[in-house]
């Protein structure tokens, strides 16, 4: 058994990772601020720390009141379109929670640190599928500010040896095959929740941004990777860190598809039309993001379980559909700690 802190773990990926260490028997310490995370998110026996990672005094009290073998860090500003419109704020934002908390980490002698990336760091790449040796040109201020934090992190090696992986993912989607997380944001932006909700009548119909890119339906190609395998390519690549050198992995299915294939899908799960209608193009938009896992499979044996795009909708519909409003919060009360 190690202990874990995992920040943004109240969130989206993060809870995954929380019950995905929890399950194989490591104790978990999650550190969020609840500004998109939910209490109701952390399983029960694992201690929640309220606090904004920019509470450095904060952030050193975790460190004094535990000891980890590893850093898990999810917590992050991440949407697109609002890094563009404050690029400063992500910069600034995304990049010093991520040296503070490396600089906690390597001073309290934690020598494992695993970073959420993004594949927003490949603006338009050249060639798909894209692997770890694509060139890095960030499209947003988000995706520049990942790549700082990934910076950062290589210079915590050189100068004091912090093992890091940086994990690129590509769109995380789905929800816990037995239904006890899912996803939920204010704002939502994610393609899948967002065809489930309009399909469900619980908003607007959905717009599709451009049907004339060079793709063979029109609209843009994505890869979609089950939030369970997100989880499990965090634990082996935390377990690699223990021996092996710091690393970059894309994480992906290796399948694309299109915005179009996942409203069929989606229709075809939940048995309902999904209302949509076609608009322009998203300034910005790649055609097509399509990831290369083989690094990854290669050198930790991951493999995508959940593969399919039927299956990944399946669990993302029926956490939707069991949860109309999202996560209940208040069935957690402040304080009851989710500590055993
Ligand atoms: N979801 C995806 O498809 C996707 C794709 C690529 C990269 N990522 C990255 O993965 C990470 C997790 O994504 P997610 O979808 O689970 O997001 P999320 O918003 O659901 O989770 C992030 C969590 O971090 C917490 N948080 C944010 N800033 C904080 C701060 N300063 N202090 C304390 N807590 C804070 C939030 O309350 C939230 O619970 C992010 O870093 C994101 O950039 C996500």
């Amino acid at each position: 058994m190690a202990r874990f802190l995992v920040t943004g773990g109240a969130g989206y990926v993060g809870s995954h990772v929380v019950l995905a260490l929890q399950e194989r028997g490591d104790e978990v310490v999650v550190l969020d601020d609840l500004r998109q995370g939910h209490r109701a998110a952390v399983p029960p026996g694992v201690e929640l720390v309220v606090a904004d990672l920019a509470d450095r005094r904060r952030v050193d009290e975790v460190f004094a009141g535990w000891s980890f073998e590893g850093v898990l860090h999810f917590a992050a500003l991440s949407l697109v379109g609002e890094s563009m419109r404050e690029p400063m704020r992500y910069l600034a934002e995304n990049l010093s929670n991520t040296a503070t908390l490396a600089d906690a980490a390597v001073r309290s002698g934690c020598r494992r640190f695993v970073l959420s990336s993004t594949a927003a760091l490949f603006g338009h790449p050249e060639k798909m599928p894209i692997d770890e040796a694509a060139r890095i040109i960030p499209g947003s201020a988000y995706g520049e500010s990942k790549f700082m934090a990934e910076t950062a992190l290589d210079w915590a090696d050189r100068v004091h040896g912090l093992r890091s992986a940086a994990l690129r993912y590509f769109n995380a989607a789905g929800a816990d095959p037995k239904g006890r997380l899912g996803e939920d944001h204010t704002p939502e932006t994610h393609l899948i929740p967002l065809a489930i909700d309009a399909a469900l009548g619980r908003r607007d119909p959905l717009m599709v941004f451009g049907d004339d890119y060079p793709t063979p339906d029109g609209t843009c190609i994505r890869d979609y990777v089950h939030v369970t395998d997100l989880a499990d390519a965090h634990l082996r690549v935390m377990d690699r860190l223990k021996d092996g050198p710091s690393v970059r992995y894309n994480v992906g299915n290796g399948l694309g598809h299109s915005v179009k294939q996942v409203i069929e899908s989606v229709e075809r799960i939940g048995g309902r039309r999904v209302p949509h209608s076609i608009g322009p193009r998203r300034p910005g938009d790649p055609a097509i993001l399509v990831a290369s896992n083989e690094k990854l499979r290669r050198e930790t044996g991951w493999q995508p379980y959940h593969a399919g795009l039927d299956e990944i909708v399946r669990t993302a519909w029926a956490w939707r559909e069991a949860h109309p409003r999202g996560y209940d919060d208040r069935a957690v009360p402040e304080g009851a700690a989710r500590a055993a």
